[in-house]
Parts: C-alpha cells; sequence; structure tokens
C-alpha cells in the first residue's frame, strides 16, 4: 500500500506492507535512520517520534496510520548543520556515550519542554520514563534537561 505523510516538514511517501512499523518505514524507505530501533516492543523509547505534535514510539504505530499525518523525527528538530538547544544541552552535559537511546530522549525532552518549559525533576523523571539508557547512569540526561529548560 502507499503512505504518504509530511516528515519534517517535507512530503514523503512510500510503498509498504500493510503490518509495517512506522519506523521501518522511516529508517528503511523514507531515508530518515535517526529514530533507532532497540527494542520494538515500545519499551525503549530509542524510536520516539511526534506525530501530528504527539510523542509516540514509531515501532508502535504502523505505517499505514502515518498515513496523511505530520511527523516530526529527531532529523527535524533543527535546521541541517545546526543543533536544537536541546540537543546542545545534551553534548555540553555529556548526557551522551554510545548515543543509541539519544535521539529518543532528545525528541521525549522536546516533547517535555513544550508542554512543561520550567519542569520539576519529577516530572523530568516522569515525563522519560519510557526512554532506556544502559549508558549513561541518567544523572547527565537529567543535568541535560534541567539545562535546556533554562534556554
Ligand atoms: S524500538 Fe520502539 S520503543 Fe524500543
Ligand atoms: S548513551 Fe548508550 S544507551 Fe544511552
Amino acid at each position: 500500500m502507499r503512505v504518504e505523510l509530511r516528515v519534517n516538514g517535507l512530503e514523503a511517501a512510500a510503498e509498504c506492507w500493510e503490518g509495517e512499523s512506522l519506523l521501518y518505514a522511516l529508517r528503511e524507505r523514507l531515508g530518515y535512520p535517526g529514530s533507532k530501533n532497540a527494542c520494538e516492543q515500545g519499551e525503549c523509547g530509542s524510536c520516539s517520534v511526534l506525530l501530528d505534535g504527539r510523542l509516540v514510539c514509531a515501532c508502535l504505530v504502523l505505517a499505514a496510520q502515518a498515513d496523511g499525518h505530520e511527523l516530526t523525527t529527531v532529523e527535524g528538530l533543527a535546521p541541517p548543520g545546526g543543533l536544537h538547544p536541546v540537543q546542545e544541552a545534551f553534548l555540553e552535559a555529556g548526557a551522551v556515550q554510545c548515543g543509541f537511546c539519544t535521539p529518543g530522549l532528545v525528541v521525549a525532552t522536546v516533547d517535555l519542554l513544550e508542554r512543561t518549559p520550567h519542569p520539576s525533576d519529577a516530572e523530568i523523571r516522569e515525563a522519560l520514563s519510557g526512554n532506556l539508557c544502559r549508558c549513561t547512569g541518567y544523572e547527565k540526561i537529567l543535568d541535560a534537561v534541567r539545562n535546556a529548560a533554562g534556554r
């Protein structure tokens, strides 16, 4: 089936299998590999994207469900060659080690700060509770979100 959507402000289309995930379509058909595939079960958050402005796990959404909708991936947060303030905050705080979880955490943080510009630590922990990191121990990530919130 043909799926047509807007990704990061650009028209996009692909022929997809009916049961195909949005994550697979993004990575393998549409040329957006920034969203990572770690669990494919909605457990890790590495595939987080904004679908019509709502945070979702792209591995749990069918590509067909995104037909006609608006998608923002980590690639679309900043202009080409630039960094979003949240990405800068992650780099400056040392919140990136292997980096596999980072795109999902950045998208989830952007979503949090758009809804709650000055979150408490409890709100940060709650908002990022669906994003797993196996490297950092989370403290640097919390520092990064606190710093980003001030920008
Ligand atoms: S790959 Fe989607 S939640 Fe883990
Ligand atoms: S930096 Fe490696 S999983 Fe988070």
